[in-house]
């Protein structure tokens, strides 16, 4: 995964992460007691809220601050610190849910990903996730790439945003049948009236760590929200121009 969390500050200032969710764990088909394994499960509210669902549900997680926090407020769940590409488990699972997550695995990373929850998924068992699709938050990274580039730095991308064709091409050769596929623009509004600025220092942390001045930092990051004031200052409020890419999968056996 491509980020150190600040738990506290996600959990606060972000929860429109997981709100966003709720509508991807509809897509779950399965009964009440199903066993569900939520990979990435960041705060741990929509594994709660599988839970909630009657759902038997088991949170994976890698980032130990993520997990102090949701092993404290919930604990009637399973919670497992592993790491999402290459993990192993001793159950088996009827669905496994994913929000948010896939697009923070390098694409060099994503087929293990797909083969650790193909190999813990029951026959017939479903894949149902979303995560950030071909297109998602251009703007913010056009911009980024631009002001980088005209100050000598380079600017990589650290996110992976496939398309519809490409993520079900990685399915099917891992042996899913994709069932459902939706690529959708989400204009999100931020949080405060720092709502970009906090969010572009929460999430793309990597490519700032080649300069060590923080002023410059700062600089670059007050030059791009005047880039964008047009586009992504509406009505009072900062918003990001998210894309998402919602898919469901079955590891279906003829
Ligand atoms: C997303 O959910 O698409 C996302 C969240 C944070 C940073 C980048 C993408």
């Amino acid at each position: 995964m491509n980020i150190v969390w600040d738990a506290e500050k996600y959990t606060k200032d972000f929860a429109f992460v997981h709100q966003y969710g709720d509508a991807v764990t509809d897509l779950i088909d399965c009964k009440p007691g199903a066993k569900v394994l939520d990979v990435g499960c960041g705060n741990g509210a929509l594994s709660y809220k599988l839970q909630e669902k009657g759902f038997s549900v088991t949170g994976l997680d890698s980032s130990e601050d993520l997990l102090q926090i949701v092993w404290h407020n919930y604990p009637e769940v399973n919670f497992v610190k592993a790491d999402a590409v290459s993990f192993s488990l001793d159950e088996t699972f009827d669905a496994v849910f994913s929000n948010a997550v896939f697009h923070w695995i390098d694409a060099k990373d994503q087929d293990c990903l797909l083969k650790s929850i193909f190999k813990v998924l029951k026959p017939k068992g479903q894949l149902v996730f979303e995560m950030g699709g071909s297109g998602n938050n251009a703007l913010i990274h056009r911009q980024l790439a631009n002001i980088f580039t005209q100050k000598g730095y380079a600017y990589k991308n650290p996110f992976y945003f496939p398309s519809i064709g490409e993520y079900a091409l990685r399915l099917e050769k891992c042996g899913f049948k994709v069932q459902f596929a939706v690529l959708f623009d989400r204009f999100t509004e931020l949080k405060g009236k720092d709502g970009l600025s906090d969010w572009i220092r929460m999430f793309v942390k990597q490519p700032f760590e080649q300069i060590s001045s923080l002023v410059e930092r700062e600089e670059i990051i007050r030059t791009v929200l005047r880039n964008l004031e047009v586009k992504l200052y509406v009505n009072g409020k900062w918003h990001a121009d998210y894309v998402r890419l919602r898919m469901k999968a079955c590891k279906c056996v003829d």
